[in-house]
């Protein structure tokens, strides 16, 4: 399949699509490494994984929101400090998009910088995740707050992981993926649009979408890897999502917001007169069969507001907002959170989740 190294200030890093995860696993592990494992994937592959870890040190983690924090890394710091973990040694990352940033974080730390390599397992850190060196863990009620930027040294990518992931996880990596297509063009947003049904059962298909979206956003963080301009516009969808995120204790996992997120800032866009609702609809289209089978119909404006005003791209008494002026012209807004944006809000609220 295909291979590519994306460039990084901090240093370059190769991803590799494979087939067989045990033997590259044995190729690349060296005595002293420490693989870092979802529990979820060490008992769904220990056919597959359960040889390899009998055979060298690890750690298995739970996946969920608060473990990727001080708290939750803390105890794994300490074991590995106290089990011979040395700076030349790496860490080996198996999982989905919480493995990787409580990886991604511990070996940024752990003795100024360790190394480590990466073995997404969702279709979200496959597709999107696994590149871009962010590094963030939540702090209290706030997500991804502390971190920073710290890539892993090579990437292994088996999309036969996907097999065993819900419908809901897999909707969630393709809600993901799409706002890198809409951010391209129109060309890519009509293509995923069209590829979308086949996505969902076709292994080719699908690899087809990783690949686009890695490299869609791979050419921005090439220019932008600390995320100061450029890069800004992937949080297209991404101020309303977290609200929903947060809001629903992490219900909705984090595609399938980003997905809401998306129609809410195309909702924004058409109001500012920035885009025709004809538009919207385009994309709502498709937004909804992503979301469809979940509801958010239990958030209340009131905490929807404040969570928005808390977010880490607003400056001052203003929102910063990622609207939409057409397919591959996202861009960053600076807006007061006034009356007019209140009642556009609740008139989304109330008319536009049923
Ligand atoms: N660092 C970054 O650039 C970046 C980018 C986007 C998202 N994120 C973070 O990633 C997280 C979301 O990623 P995610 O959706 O991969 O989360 P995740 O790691 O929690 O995985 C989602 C769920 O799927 C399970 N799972 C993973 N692989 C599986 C498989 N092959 N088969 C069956 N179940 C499997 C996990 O156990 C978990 O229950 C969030 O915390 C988000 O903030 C980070
Ligand atoms: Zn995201």
């Amino acid at each position: 399949m295909y291979n590519f190294t994306v460039k990084s200030i901090i240093h370059d890093y190769e991803v590799n699509f494979i087939e067989d995860t045990k033997a590259v696993l044995e190729q690349e592990i060296k005595e002293g490494d420490f693989i870092i494992i979802d529990n979820k994937i060490k008992e769904l592959y220990k056919d597959e994984l359960g040889e390899i870890l009998a055979a060298n040190k690890f750690i298995g983690i739970d996946a969920t929101e608060p473990q990727k924090s001080y708290q939750g890394a803390e105890p794994v710091l300490k074991h590995l400090i106290e089990n011979g973990f040395r700076k030349n040694h790496r860490l080996i990352a198996i999982g989905g998009g919480i493995t990787q940033d409580i990886t991604a974080f511990m070996s940024s730390i752990l003795y100024r910088g360790v190394d480590w390599m990466f073995f997404p397992t969702s279709l979200l850190a496959q597709g999107d995740s696994c590149i871009g060196s962010k590094t963030s863990i939540n702090f209290g009620d706030f997500k991804n707050l502390v971190g920073g930027f710290y890539p892993p040294n090579k990437i292994f990518i088996n999309p036969k992981f996907l097999d065993t992931l819900s419908e809901q996880e897999m909707k969630s990596g393709l809600g993901e993926m799409l706002h890198y297509f809409i951010v391209s063009s129109e060309e890519d947003f009509r293509r995923f649009k069209n590829d979308y049904p086949q996505a969902l059962t076709d292994k080719k298909v699908l690899a087809g979408i990783i690949a686009r979206s890695l490299e869609i956003k791979k050419s921005y963080i090439e220019r932008d890897e600390f995320d100061q301009n450029i890069r800004q516009v992937f949080n297209y969808g991404h101020t309303f999502g977290h609200a929903i995120e947060s809001l629903t204790n992490y219900r909705i996992p984090h595609g399938i917001a980003v997905s809401y997120g998306m129609d809410m800032s195309n909702f924004v866009s058409v109001k500012l007169g920035y885009i025709p609702d004809s538009l919207r609809r385009d994309v709502r289209e498709l937004v909804e069969k992503i979301w469809s089978g979940t509801q958010i119909t239990d958030i209340s404006l009131d905490k929807f507001t404040s969570a928005l005003s808390k977010d880490k791209k607003n400056i001052g008494k203003q929102l910063g907002l990622i609207l939409n002026k057409g397919y591959g012209k996202i861009f960053k807004d600076l807006r007061p959170m006034d009356d007019e944006f209140i009642g556009w809000l609740k008139e989304y609220f109330a008319n536009e989740l049923n």
